[in-house]
């Protein structure tokens, strides 16, 4: 069982020295516009994955006109005390600890405390671009897996040599085509295993997005999930051999797990286009609470879902019935933001759910 006892946060934010006590399962946070409640959650989801869930600057999260932050975390994981601290010095260096050992790596804390997060702009995840996707199968897989993240920096890493010999044999007219050789051989190990674990996972995920999207739907809609990638077809080696005409006159690598996707369409339609609002909301939940619920099996624990502002353009008894899958089917504890401490007063009281509500 993972569980968040309560938090500390010291210049983090608008937060200047703020401890919160989390005594219950499911906690709901309310204030107006601009009071600190995605923060709050911002907070948690540093501990979780060492960095921010809205910005890969740490700088910016550092109380104005102060120099550097803490976020300290009491958490219970499968009944030991356990306490995260993320500290960003004034130097600008970040640390992380677990009960004040340090990590060498951020890299290893992934996964030890799985977590989910929805919120409002998530909706890029449909739509918006391939990259947005590809990250949503990363966070989920290297959860899962700290190989599956360890390959993935390898193969960044790799990539970013192989464009940069690209750009530079463009630049310079000179080519060393055994050195991209050597690149391309490095670069298909990582390559084929993310492909494979991407593969495999989503063979057994997408399935259950579309399940779920139904029920919360509540109709049948012609909701088709698929994942795309060249290696589907052909051999990563063979696909960089054949593609190299195209990288050279490019400059770039044109193939490659980079390039992956999940096709997603209403009718023979692309979904993002046709779809209304609520489609697309309901869709979205879909997506992340199958996560949970893979992560959940996985872990044989729930992870953290983190809620933000979820109800806004839903319909009453769309909220009831996201308020009980993921107050009362799912076990994990959970961080819910409202403007309104009456609208999620009622429901989770209608619900009958036991929570903590923070006012700030
Ligand atoms: N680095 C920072 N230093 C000081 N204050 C900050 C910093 N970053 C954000 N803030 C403040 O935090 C507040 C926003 O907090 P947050 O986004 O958590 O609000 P919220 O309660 O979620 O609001 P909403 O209901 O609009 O979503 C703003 O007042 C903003 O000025
Ligand atoms: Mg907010």
């Amino acid at each position: 069982m993972l569980y968040l006892k309560a938090i500390s946060l010291l210049q983090f934010k608008n937060y200047t020295n703020r401890s919160f006590e989390f005594p219950k399962k499911v906690v709901a946070i309310c204030g107006k516009n601009g009071m600190g409640k995605t923060n709050i959650l911002d907070a948690i989801h540093y501990l979780c994955f060492t960095k921010s869930y809205f910005s890969n600057t740490d700088a910016i999260n550092v109380q104005q006109g102060a120099r550097g932050f803490r976020i300290e975390g009491l958490f219970t994981l499968n009944s030991q005390d356990e306490t995260a601290v993320c500290i960003l010095r004034e130097t600008g260096k970040k640390e992380f600890l677990i009960d004040a050992a340090p990590y060498d790596k951020f890299s290893m804390h992934i996964g030890r405390y799985p977590c989910v997060v929805i919120a409002p702009d998530d909706a890029v995840l449909i739509t918006g671009g391939s990259e947005e996707r590809r990250a949503f199968i990363d966070a989920l897989l290297s959860q899962l897996d700290p190989e599956y993240l360890k390959q993935l920096i390898l193969y960044n890493k790799i990539l970013q040599q192989r464009n940069s010999f690209l750009k530079t044999a463009a630049e310079t007219g000179s080519f060393d085509e055994e050195l991209l050789s050597v690149l391309d051989v490095q670069l298909q190990a990582p390559g084929s295993f993310i492909f494979s674990k991407r593969r495999d996972a989503l063979l057994a995920f997408l399935p259950k997005v579309k399940r779920l999207y139904t029920e919360i739907a509540q109709q049948e809609e012609y909701l088709s999930l698929l994942y795309e990638s060249r290696l589907l077809e052909t051999e990563f080696g063979e696909l960089l051999q054949a593609s190299r005409q195209k990288d050279n006159l490019l400059a770039r690598t044109t193939n490659g797990i980079h390039r992956d996707d999940i096709t997603i369409q209403l009718g023979a339609q692309p979904f993002k286009n046709i779809a209304s609002q609520g489609q697309r909301k309901s869709l979205l939940f879909a997506l992340k609470i199958t996560e949970l619920e893979l992560l959940a099996a996985e872990k044989k624990f729930s992870p953290v879902l983190l809620l933000d502002d979820v109800f806004e353009k839903l319909d009453e008894e769309r909220i009831s019935n996201l308020l009980a899958k993921v107050c009362i089917e799912n076990d994990g504890q959970v961080f819910i933001t409202d403007t309104n401490k009456e609208r999620i007063t009622q429901h989770m009281q209608a619900l009958g759910v036991d929570f903590h509500l923070i006012e700030l």
